[in-house]
């Protein structure tokens, strides 16, 4: 077995990683992951509590300094038990719709707010989703003005305002893609308002999100400059602002002073509450995908592992053509690999990686970073199971949180639960 070639090595520079908390490097660390990942069944999703814990405590004492409040924006990943160590931390939770707002209403104590904004509000939803949330952002301003009088009188009222400023090169993660469907532009917002001015009765706040994975919050400062520039009548009669997420909020480079001066500017001449929402600075670094090796094969030279995972189980590599980490994938490694997924398709490989030591069947491949915006898309194309999922406790021992049957699985599809080869 080459049970400890996909661990060690590097791992505790790995966990002694850059967040801003006190995380003391454990020695013991990669040991205890060898043992786990041996005694868990894969594929399986970890997911590291105390990491998380960190990050909510580094999240909230930046959210703190700079005088706004932090949400959780649940899409990033919605498991119950991650729900559980960030609601303390935070001020929110922010949904996308009906579903994810029931489950952030259910996981927050008493006076944490719930906010939503979706381009898909369903008509059909919207009593629900106001009954269940504290604020609701509309994305455009014909679903403000056909729905604004069907909210409860309680939800405070906003639009999504799409700041058209790029600072993404891959379009598809550009909330200000030229045609963007997020927000009403700064632009028609402004036109509107001038032209009649008495549609802004009722409206109580604007959200604005137009960045991904960016590290440097100098961009968010000048968004919010180019909204007072163009939107400054607009603010004075507001009570909120929410800036979005799409920062990683990293102890390097963030030039964290800009947000600083971005919420005090929106509160000293505005007199707004201003809301920040990440996703991914929550979780991100806190996911693992464990795999097992099931086959070694050779082809035009190169050596093939065929994992037990899937693309489909980190769906956001495939769609972004990203090589996610490995561990113990070093530079110039005596023994290199494509690492492939075991569905029929083609293209399901992460990609070419090498190690010092071969790898071997049955040996576990980790894939790391991957906590926010996989496990919450992946799917079982082939009929491959989802990863189990597991949290890894403060004191590295791991629970099972979920394992996927086949009878769910069957059931998904309408089959009758006791559905059998050859019936
Ligand atoms: C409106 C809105 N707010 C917040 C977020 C969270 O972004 P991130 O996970 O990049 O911080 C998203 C992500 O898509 C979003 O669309």
């Amino acid at each position: 077995m080459g049970s400890d070639l996909s661990f060690g090595g590097n791992f505790e520079d790995k966990f002694d990683r850059n967040f801003d908390g006190n995380y003391e490097q454990d020695s013991t660390l990669s040991d205890a992951f060898v043992q786990i990942a041996e005694s868990i069944n894969t594929p399986a999703f970890i997911y590291e509590e105390e990491y998380i814990s960190h990050r909510c405590q580094h999240l909230r004492h930046i959210a703190d300094e700079a005088g706004c409040k932090l949400l959780y924006t649940l899409k990033a990943l919605t498991l119950p038990g991650v729900l559980k160590i960030i609601a303390p931390y935070v001020h929110g939770f922010s949904a996308s719709s009906l579903f994810e707002s029931i489950i952030a209403r259910d996981g927050l104590p008493a006076g944490g707010s719930v906010h939503l904004t979706s381009p898909g509000l369903r008509p059909d939803e919207i009593e629900r989703i106001s009954g269940l949330c504290d604020y609701l952002s509309f994305n455009s301003i014909s679903q403000w003005l056909r729905h604004k009088s069907d909210v409860a009188e309680k939800v405070k009222v906003g639009l999504r305002v799409n700041p058209q400023m790029s600072f993404l090169e891959d379009s598809r993660y550009d909330p200000c893609r030229p045609h963007s469907k997020l927000g009403a532009s700064i632009g028609q917002v402004r036109e509107a308002l001038e032209r009649e001015p008495h549609l802004q009765h009722g409206l109580s706040g604007i959200l604005i999100h137009n960045n991904c994975n960016a590290p440097d919050f100098r961009e968010l400062l000048l968004t919010v400059q180019k909204v007072e520039t163009e939107l400054g009548f607009l603010l004075h009669s507001l009570e909120w602002i929410n800036l979005g997420g799409g920062y990683l909020f990293d102890r390097e480079s963030s030039n964290i002073e800009a947000l600083y001066e971005a919420v005090w500017s929106l509160k000293s001449k505005y007199g707004l509450e201003v809301f920040i929402e990440p996703g991914s600075a929550f979780v991100r670094e806190a996911g693992f995908l464990v795999s097992t090796v099931l086959d070694l094969i050779e082809t035009d030279g190169k050596e093939i592992a065929i994992l037990d995972t899937s693309v489909n189980h980190v769906p956001e590599a495939f769609e972004y053509q990203w090589r996610p980490e490995v561990l113990r994938d070093v530079e110039d490694g005596e023994f290199s690999y494509v690492l492939a997924g075991s569905t029929c398709l083609a293209g399901d490989v992460f990609g070419e990686y090498s190690f010092t030591q071969p790898l071997e069947i049955n040996s576990k491949v980790i894939i790391t970073g991957v906590g926010a915006y996989n496990l919450v898309k992946a799917h079982t194309f082939n009929g491959l199971t989802l990863p189990s999922i597991y949290s890894l406790k403060a004191r590295r021992d791991v629970e099972l949180v979920k394992e996927f049957t086949s009878e769910e699985h069957f059931q998904r599809w309408g089959f009758e639960n006791n559905v059998s080869v050859g019936n």
